[in-house]
């Protein structure tokens, strides 16, 4: 069906800690998606936000002291900086706590109740506070004693409270013919087997209020009820976009059904079951389809914060720019499986694709270019065969690209891109174009030109992956990127009658500084052009760093890392300290045994690779580029203070 408006959604996010990198994996392909569909010429609606009520909540916020409310706020800020550094397109941000989304639950609720879908009676059995979910004795059998969830083996606690039933189970069978005539409607196909056993095993009513959680939203008439946070967290995919104002119906009409829901694995049965059975008994329409994407992994286990592994984003990509994370997340974290993610892998990543593939492709092009004073690239009317085989290659590739896209493969769209990148470079190399400089000037061009175009569309494919470095890479080719002239159609036919006005840029993509541990502080350094007067400090901010002499008594590697050293550091008097260090490139255990050395000792502990470091190794690189320890020249009592 052909449409010019799309309807991406994300599913929203429990506010009880700031957003990890399973969070802006979620967000990040939603985001690629949309920009996806603008490239087509598509007018999009990103929706992404945030999950706010509930028991999970609540409790988090009581174990710090702090009002719900005022706790949930306390991250917004983290989570719209986050969004924003990694050029996440959202066109509305919901928050569950927004009074145009409580409105809209309400309203989905008064309809219920009216159209007899709603009923009230007694609960008693299992709930799973983690998951905010009800565990039924279909879930567990017969139990007399706490059983374990079934879906994160957390203990669940007793409920037995009047509630609010939705008739869950007189859906069973409507859901079961919605699956039979949209085989298509989840994304991997197979998890759509897991939902079909599910419902075919037997439906039961499911809870939807509560009267012993006071964190949510009062059921309409009844406020001793509190709305079940899902049913209140699924219904911001409709008041997100307008649902339950009179004055946004138009809005409403436009958009909904979303052509697009994404969610993780773990929460599948919440949107192609309790989800849809809701707009079934609302006679709203069902979203087109879901996209349902495995875990990222660290050790072979689910990235979380209840098990400390968690990767935070804002540091990555402190360490190796948006773009690259961007680009490493969508290409090697496959989305319909589960991938483990290993800054090795994203390093060579950047090093290998980015850097070498495709920014050196460029530069070598441009470069040429300007060394025979081609500052203009002009088309040719005569393609020899080999820039005819190149051109051929691409329109294939985007034909396949397409495809892989219309079914959200991004990491094979990816590879495909990758292949073509590959074969430019041999066209390139293998025509010398060096060579043809002065000898041919006219087919020096073409490659010139076929080259060129090959970068183009790659850039213009590669948009909604890496934005930014994208529309860098076009203006170094004399382009301005702008999503309505250049849909891939348009890309398809392309018959290469560019002309191309060249632009020096700095480099496309740098390869990855080699420590870890100093990564952030050099890069600051390096983009200051000089020390300046105001950026003296005073003698107060000096004596707030303590610099303590530290003896590494026993060292390690770091499972996982390519970089990261683990330090026992005897500090005397002040005890022993765990210190992690980038610099396992350059040295083995052994070597460094016994060492004395300058360490910050009031560095805020962090989590490396889910390991943490208690203060900073200072190095300092020598003219070889090797970090060397920074020490007293004298032996000197562990636990000293450089003063
Ligand atoms: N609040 C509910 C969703 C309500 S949607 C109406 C929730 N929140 S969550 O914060 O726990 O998870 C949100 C999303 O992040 C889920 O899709 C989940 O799969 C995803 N991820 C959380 N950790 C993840 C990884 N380690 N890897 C990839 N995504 C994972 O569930």
């Amino acid at each position: 069906m052909t449409k010019n408006t799309f309807y991406v959604t994300t599913p929203i996010y429990y506010v009880t800690a700031k957003p990890h990198l399973g969070s802006l994996y979620s967000t990040l392909l939603a985001d690629v998606i949309a920009r996806w569909h603008k490239l087509q010429g598509n007018e999009t609606f990103l929706l992404t936000g945030t999950d706010e009520h509930g028991q999970k909540v609540a409790r988090a916020a009581v174990a710090v002291g702090k009002e719900p409310k005022a706790f949930v706020d306390s991250f917004i800020p983290a989570y719209l900086d986050a969004w924003q550094k990694y050029e996440i397109a959202y066109t509305k941000f919901i928050r569950t706590t927004d009074p145009s989304h409580i409105k809209g639950v309400q309203h989905l609720i008064k309809k219920l109740l009216a159209s007899g879908d709603i009923y009230k009676d007694t609960y008693m059995g299992w709930y799973c506070t983690p998951c905010e979910t009800f565990v039924t004795s279909k879930d567990t059998g017969t139990v007399t004693e706490a059983p374990l969830c079934p879906s994160c083996g957390r203990e669940t606690e007793m409920v037995s409270e009047e509630t609010y039933f939705f008739r869950l189970s007189a859906y069973q069978d409507k859901l079961l013919q919605f699956y039979k005539n949209n085989p298509n409607f989840i994304v991997p196909k197979e998890r759509l087997n897991e939902v079909i056993s599910f419902v075919e095993s037997g439906l039961k009513d499911l809870s939807i209020s509560r009267t012993t959680v006071t964190w949510g939203i009062p059921f309409p008439d009844d406020a001793a009820h509190r709305v079940y946070v899902w049913l209140d967290a699924l219904t911001n995919y409709i008041t997100g976009v307008g649902y339950g104002d009179p004055r946004q119906a138009a809005e409403f009409a436009k958009w909904w059904p979303a052509d697009l829901q994404i969610l993780g694995k773990d929460i599948v049965r919440f949107h192609a079951v309790y989800w849809l059975s809701f707009l079934m008994a609302a006679q709203l329409p069902l979203p087109r389809r879901m996209l349902v994407h495995g875990w990222i992994q660290v050790n072979k286990q689910k990235m979380s914060k209840s098990l400390g592994n968690v990767v935070d984003p804002m540091v990555l990509q402190e360490a190796y720019g948006v773009d690259e994370v961007r680009y490493y997340l969508m290409r090697y974290i496959p989305v319909n499986q589960d991938g483990e993610f290993s800054t090795g892998d994203l390093e060579r990543a950047i090093e290998t694709d980015l850097a070498n593939d495709l920014g050196n492709l460029l530069n070598r092009m441009v470069g040429l270019a300007e060394k025979y004073g081609v500052m203009k690239i002009t088309p040719s009317n005569v393609w020899e065969q080999a820039a005819l085989d190149l051109r051929d290659e691409c329109w294939n590739m985007i034909e396949d690209v397409t495809e892989y896209m219309q079914e959200y493969m991004i990491h094979l769209a990816l590879a495909r891109v990758w292949k073509y990148i590959n074969l430019v470079n041999a066209y390139f190399h293998g025509q010398e174009p060096w060579k043809l400089a002065k000898k041919d000037p006219a087919l020096f061009m073409q490659v010139l030109s076929a080259t060129a175009h090959s970068l183009y569309v790659v850039g213009q494919l590669l948009w909604p992956i890496m934005p930014h470095k994208m529309e860098a890479l076009l203006a170094s080719l004399g382009l301005t990127f702008a999503v309505h002239d250049d849909s891939v159609d348009a890309l398809e036919r392309n018959p290469w009658h560019q002309t191309f006005m060249l632009k020096k840029i700095p480099t496309l993509f740098a390869k990855p500084m080699e420590d870890a541990n100093m990564t952030d502080e050099h890069k600051n350094v390096s983009t200051q052009p000089e020390v300046q007067v105001d950026n003296y400090i005073s003698i107060d901010d000096v004596v707030k760093v303590e610099l303590l002499v530290g003896t590494i008594e026993e060292c390690e590697s770091v499972e996982n890392s390519d970089k990261l050293l683990k330090f026992q550091v005897n500090f005397g008097a002040k005890g022993m300290r765990q210190i992690l260090a980038g610099i396992k490139k350059y040295y083995m255990p052994e070597d460094l045994i016994g060492k004395q050395g300058v360490f910050i000792f009031n560095l805020k502990p962090r989590k490396m690779l889910g390991t943490e470091s208690q203060g900073m190794m200072l190095v300092v690189h020598d003219a070889d580029g090797m970090p060397r320890m920074v020490a007293p020249r004298v032996a000197v009592p562990n636990g000293q203070r450089l003063q």
